[in-house]
């Protein structure tokens, strides 16, 4: 269990669990079924209006860059930034509102595990590799937890947090972390985790057979072709290591019929669906097929309910819903459509602030009972 989750806010107590809804289709490859009845329950009294709910070895190909300079000139549109290192390859900001919302996606993820960093049962690691690492926050909190394991986060911006450098006045939604909080900035990083500007997708520096445990978590979208990533992935694995790939699935389900179709958030869900699926954002239901392509054996899928507000009647849940609704409205609404929208929607900036607009408010009534998920795809490397 990770240290800052530890500190963050301690979900494992006996009553925490998961309702039992059918999240879990194992080894079938197929996506969980989505329930046709009403499966979380509704808090009768949570529905107001609650503002506050607050390659190989010795290939000639290696694109391992050295940070430099130029990796950190950012590309400027819309009021946010994005990476410049093969600008427009990648659909995400990687500002500081955005390293927010991984830090808390983060919090999520571990909440939906009942504190736990990922769902493969691992056993002493000699080798990590965090692929796209973002804020290199998953990374660090392996490192704390496998201390005698070498640890490697990649990624394509060098937002990790040996280089971060807090703002002066924290977004108000901040999770705490003591790790990205520390000074000197080097301190941030336990000694046995390190990171790379590295292309996930281009031929790897690292050894075959050299990885005990790959983990890649919420690359959805980013990555154009998951095939060969996964036959990269097993390349990469010793006999026995183990892949796990997390998503958060970029949609949302409602059983009770409490989303009304003529809703603010219904017409950003239909244009999010059309602009998003040519994407792939939501890759995680084939993903189980892929790993059995790329040659993984003992592959499962497994999700976890992830509501969007505080109207869930069961405790865990709510807490979840809380969170989730900070990072989707605040944060993660506007990274997923914002250049989605304008760049192939043909929005303006402005029509798409307007539409968010009313989505928020109509969110933050926890009147529509929407909830998402969390999904985990593991397998093994024979
Ligand atoms: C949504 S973030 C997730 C970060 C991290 N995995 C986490 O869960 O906190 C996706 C990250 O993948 C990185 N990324 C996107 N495409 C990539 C690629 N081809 N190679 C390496 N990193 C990539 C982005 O820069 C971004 O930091």
């Amino acid at each position: 269990m990770g240290t800052l989750n530890d500190e963050i806010d301690p979900p494992a107590h006996p009553e925490y669990h998961q309702p039992s809804i059918p999240t879990t289709t194992p080894n079938t490859g197929a996506p969980a079924p989505v329930p046709s009845s009403p499966t979380v329950e509704a808090d009768p009294n949570d529905g107001d209006q609650d503002d506050d709910a607050t390659s190989d070895y010795e290939s000639d190909v290696s694109d391992t860059t050295s940070l430099n300079s130029s990796l950190f000139h950012y590309q400027y549109e819309n009021g946010r930034t994005y990476h410049a290192h093969r600008a427009g390859q990648y659909l995400l900001p990687n500002d500081e509102l955005e390293q927010e919302r991984l830090d808390i996606t983060h919090h999520l993820f571990s909440l939906t595990l009942n504190g736990a960093l990922c769902v493969s049962k691992l056993d002493a690691p000699k080798r990590i590799l965090d692929l796209g690492t973002g804020t290199g926050i998953w990374a660090i909190d392996v490192g704390d937890l496998y201390p005698a394991a070498e640890v490697i986060g990649t990624d394509l911006s060098p937002i990790q947090s040996r280089w971060f450098v807090p703002h002066p006045t924290p977004h108000p939604f901040r999770v705490p972390n003591p790790r990205r909080d520390t000074y000197p900035p080097a301190h941030r990083v336990p000694s046995n985790v390190r990171f790379e500007i590295d292309d996930a997708t281009l031929e790897w520096t690292f050894p075959r057979a050299h990885f005990d445990f790959i983990h890649a978590r919420t690359l959805g979208g980013a990555i154009a072709d998951w095939p060969a990533l996964l036959r990269r992935c097993h390349k990469h694995l010793v006999p026995g290591g183990q892949l796990e790939v997390s998503e958060g699935r970029t949609d949302f389900w409602c059983d009770d019929g409490s989303l009304p179709a003529d809703s603010a958030t219904s017409k950003w869900l239909t244009e999010f669906r059309r602009l998003a699926r040519p994407l792939g954002f939501d890759i995680s239901p084939k993903l189980p097929g892929m790993l059995k392509e790329a040659g993984f054996t003992d592959v499962e899928f497994r999700q976890r309910v992830v509501p969007c507000g505080t109207w869930p009647k069961d405790p865990a849940l709510k807490e979840i819903g809380r969170w989730f609704q900070i990072q989707f409205l605040e944060m993660a609404l506007e990274s997923y459509s914002l250049a989605l929208f304008t760049r192939e929607g043909g929005w303006t900036s402005e029509e798409t602030q307007v539409l968010f607009a009313k989505v928020r408010k109509e969110l933050r009534s926890n009147m529509f009972h929407i909830y998402t998920y969390t999904a985990f795809v593991t397998g093994k490397k024979n």
